[in-house]
């Protein structure tokens, strides 16, 4: 493991750590929006994460969720969600992780994503591989869309936005197996990697949702990109990921909504 990927799963091991003590606890919580929340234990995570960041790369630019951030230049970065999955932590469901990238002049070079309820790892370099816990991954080889498990999110602004993604989940209800909601982007870029997941798509999401998580898919043999099958951007926010093989479907529910009723 090179010095970056090691610094990266330390940082992600002592954020776990934070969530892991203090996952029974009752926690402070803050609204940033309606239903868009934060709590005491998302800002000890990011507060611990930028320390150790701070102290070891003083040079390097940090993106973190709860912090203002600037996104320009293209200085070395790290990208850090310190609990992406945070409505989940704040209920005590036990689906969330810490996610934590580091980009080089615009490119993801390594990515990390830890849930510590499962103590489950999963972290990828760029050209060596995706693994969970030491375990090379593999996207899954299901071709058909009606044999797929997909997942997507929603945004916040979806009670007030036209744009909320409930016009595209009725479709893939339509034209998947199935279809799941479970409330962290990372991991479910993760486990689209694994091959637990065939496919995930969503809209409006921030570079601490994906960064790490599409170089997990696209080093574990994935295809990633957005609604239009144009390259992926972690700062534009539309994503489509999957196995490669059911990729071009997913794109065209995308595009043309559901055929099946
Ligand atoms: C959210 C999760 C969720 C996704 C939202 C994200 P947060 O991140 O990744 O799955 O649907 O769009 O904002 O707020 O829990 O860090
Ligand atoms: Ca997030
Ligand atoms: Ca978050």
């Amino acid at each position: 493991m090179d010095h970056l990927l090691e610094f990266a799963v330390q940082l992600a091991f002592e954020s776990g750590r934070i969530q892991k003590k203090r996952y029974r606890e009752r926690h402070s919580i803050f609204y940033k929006g309606e239903i868009n929340l934060v709590t005491d234990v998302d800002m000890e995570c990011q507060e611990r994460i930028i320390s150790l960041i701070a102290a070891r790369f003083p040079d390097d630019r940090i993106i973190a969720e709860e912090k203002d951030n600037v996104f320009e230049g293209s200085e070395n970065r790290w990208i850090i969600d310190p609990i992406d999955g945070t409505t989940n932590y704040a209920h005590g469901y036990p689906f969330f992780c810490t996610s934590v990238a580091y980009e080089v002049e615009g490119r993801v070079v390594c990515g990390v994503v830890y849930n510590p309820i499962f103590d489950e790892l999963f972290f990828a370099a760029a050209g060596k591989g995706s693994y969970l816990n030491g375990q090379r991954l593999k996207v899954s080889g299901i071709d058909a869309l009606r044999q797929s498990l997909v997942v997507t999110g929603f945004p916040y602004d979806l009670g007030t936005s036209g744009m909320n993604n409930i016009d595209h989940f009725v479709s893939f209800l339509y034209e998947a197996q199935a279809v799941r909601r479970d409330g962290s982007a990372a991991l479910n870029l993760s486990y689209v990697a694994a091959g637990r997941f065939d496919g995930f798509w969503e809209l409006k999401l921030s570079p601490w949702d994906t960064a790490a998580g599409v170089l997990i898919v696209t080093e574990a043999g994935g295809r990633v990109t957005d609604f239009e099958g144009k390259p992926f951007d972690i700062y534009a926010g539309q994503i489509v990921a999957t196995n490669g093989v059911i990729h071009n479907d997913m794109l065209r529910v995308l595009r043309d909504g559901h055929e099946r009723v």
